[in-house]
């Protein structure tokens, strides 16, 4: 593991690296893990992402792919000198990623980062609960392994449509994901190869609770009182999903890190297209524009303004 000395703030370094593709495999029906091998990458931290170029690097725009770069979250990091090599695990969607699913190994993509605004892991708070729907789950894998190192109890929440787009492998055969458990297990591979307890949930009840993960995740809350007074809440996911689970952090005094997602082109805060309004007092409409690149895409629950929420409601 390794625990990258860094405060949040100090962003500078980022570049753009040819990376080998060492490894491109199905992790479920929609979902690929990317291993990308590169060396010199800068300092990074979990919540961090890189821009991706989902064309050949050396070919014509009109050869195929996608034109802008695509952001991924960065779902892993690991250093053996100045080598590294980095997971990314990507739903396929459009262009870009269909493009990234019929990547070889051997063959070199364009990365550009490391990038954004990383989660930040308060000394004074020993619990660390990371809660991820479907593609929001990438950046907690990678949380999960940083605050087990540095002695957090973790606990992680995992949510999916369904069994086959969670993209994550049980530990042991599927079924013996426990259906209805009351106490986190060690059921997700992901989070258990770092001792950290899951509680696996899907719409459709197909592999663990059947419900949605903010629901699970309040009740758990619910009965954990004590615990979760010591905790910070970490989530990334669909917007709706990340307000619901902001909500009861909010209504029972948790602080909440949230990771947004924006379409973005640059990344770097140049092209405007990732704007996120942010509460502000002193400003006369009470909010205010952030750019999700580069302000974010981690940020304090309470400073958000949602995306289908009425200013002033
Ligand atoms: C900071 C950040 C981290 C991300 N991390 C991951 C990750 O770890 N794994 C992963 O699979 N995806 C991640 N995404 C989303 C990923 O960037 C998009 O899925 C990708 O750009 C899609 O590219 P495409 O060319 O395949 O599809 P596109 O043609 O670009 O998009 C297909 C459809 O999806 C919509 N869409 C595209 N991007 C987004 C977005 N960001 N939010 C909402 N809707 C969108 C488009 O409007 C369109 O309807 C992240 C996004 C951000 C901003
Ligand atoms: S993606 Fe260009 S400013 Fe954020």
């Amino acid at each position: 593991m390794h625990l990258e000395a860094r405060s949040p703030t100090d962003r500078g370094a980022r570049s753009v690296f040819l990376a080998a593709v060492r490894a491109n495999d199905p992790v479920c029906r929609d979902h690929y893990r990317l291993i990308l091998a590169l060396a010199g990458f800068p300092s990074a931290q979990p919540g961090q992402f890189v821009q991706i170029l989902c064309a050949d690097p050396e070919g014509p725009p009109w050869a195929g792919g996608a034109f802008t770069r695509r952001p991924f979250s960065i779902g892993g990091l690991r250093r053996t000198g100045n080598d590294c090599e980095l997971d990314i695990i990507y739903r396929v969607i459009g262009p870009g990623t269909k493009w990234l699913a019929g990547l070889r190994p051997g063959v070199q993509v364009s990365v550009l980062g490391p990038l954004g605004r990383p989660f930040e892991l308060p000394a004074d708070r020993p619990v660390a609960y990371l809660v991820g729907g479907g593609v929001g789950l990438p950046p907690m894998i990678w949380l999960a392994e940083v605050a087990a190192a540095v002695g957090r109890q973790v606990v992680a929440f995992c949510g999916a449509r369904s069994a086959d787009s969670l993209p994550l492998r049980p530990r042991g055969r599927q079924d013996a994901v426990p259906l209805s458990p009351t106490e986190p297990t060690l059921c997700m591979e992901e989070f258990a190869q770092w001792g950290v307890p899951a509680v696996v949930c899907t719409d459709d009840g197909t592999l663990g609770r059947r419900g949605r993960v903010p629901e699970v995740f309040t009740s758990y809350l619910a009965s954990h009182a004590d615990e979760a007074a010591q905790a910070v809440v970490y989530t990334c996911g669909p917007e709706p999903m990340l307000r619901l689970v902001a909500r009861s952090c909010e209504l029972l005094g948790i602080p909440c890190q949230v990771c947004l997602e924006r379409t973005m082109a640059c990344g770097m805060g140049t092209c405007q297209s990732c704007v996120v309004r942010i509460r502000d007092a002193s400003d006369a409409q009470g909010w205010r524009y952030q750019l999700c690149c580069t302000d974010g895409p981690v940020f304090d629950s309470r400073a958000v303004v949602w995306q289908d929420e009425k200013w002033g409601t």
